[in-house]
């Protein structure tokens, strides 16, 4: 059972259906409906059990590698970066960008997340560059022109109508010649209660205009039968002077 210490003053608990309290699903309040945040913390919770060699193996998608790619196509140093990703999720992308060399903050709302990816930093010895952090994405002043990158993965579309203000904030606070990697979900996509906000192309170009695009791409993937998804993913450096 996790024990947490002190417990913010905005925590919610999941609850079960029977009705009793699940210490092990606990999170910030957030946006997204409790069924979908205890449904993500059901799939970290497995990987708390899981064999320490397996964290270790870092699956990440096409996105943190397109920044990679980036970094060495700008001549940049990972190892220089100070970077923030929000909603971490199993910290599997937080571990690469630290193995990378980068000083790497993560946040994510569940506690669960949390601790699976304070347990995989430490597996791979990364503690010294990783910080996981139990904080919402939104509802908090984010300091202009700090992060060399800031990551936001499966995440901006799930704060419904601050969605496009809080991604406005978040592309301020990011240093002039430094990165914003994103990802989400486009059409087509089952529908949802609340639905979505997918944030489109044109706006992401919108609220990119100037900046250097590294990286820009739709897809749409069949993930199971009759569940066609559609995802958007950009790496952009924003201008120097
Ligand atoms: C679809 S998962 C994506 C996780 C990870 N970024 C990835 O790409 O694998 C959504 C994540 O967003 C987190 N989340 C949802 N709303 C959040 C919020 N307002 N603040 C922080 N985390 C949030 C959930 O806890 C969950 O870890």
């Amino acid at each position: 059972m996790l024990v947490l210490q002190p417990i913010p003053l905005n925590y919610v608990f999941g609850v079960a259906q029977s009705g009793v309290l699940m210490p092990d699903r606990e999170w910030v309040s957030v946006p997204a409906p409790e069924g979908w945040m205890a449904g993500w913390g059901k799939v970290y919770k497995e990987l708390l059990d899981t064999p320490e060699e397996e964290l270790r193996d870092l699956n990440v998608s096409r996105v943190p590698r397109e920044l990679e790619r980036a970094l060495k196509v700008a001549e940049i140093n990972p190892s220089a970066l100070d970077i923030l990703e929000l909603a971490s999720g199993d910290g599997s992308v937080a571990c690469y960008l630290a193995k990378l060399g980068a000083t790497v903050e993560a946040l994510d709302a569940l506690e669960i997340a949390v601790e699976v990816t304070r347990r995989r930093a430490k597996a791979l010895g990364l503690e010294e560059r990783l910080t996981a952090r139990l904080r919402s994405i939104d509802g908090w002043d984010i300091p202009h022109g700090k992060y060399d990158v800031i990551v936001a993965l499966q995440c901006l579309q799930y704060l419904f109508d601050r969605a496009i203000p809080r991604t406005k904030e978040i592309l301020e606070a990011i240093k002039p010649g430094g990165f914003f990697v994103y990802s989400g979900n486009i059409l087509p996509h089952f529908e949802t209660d609340p639905p979505i906000r997918f944030i489109t192309r044109e706006e992401l170009q919108e609220m990119l205009e100037g900046w250097t695009l590294h990286s820009f791409g739709e897809d749409e993937i069949l993930l199971k039968k009759d569940d066609l998804r559609g995802y958007i993913w950009v790496v952009a450096r924003k201008p120097i002077g």
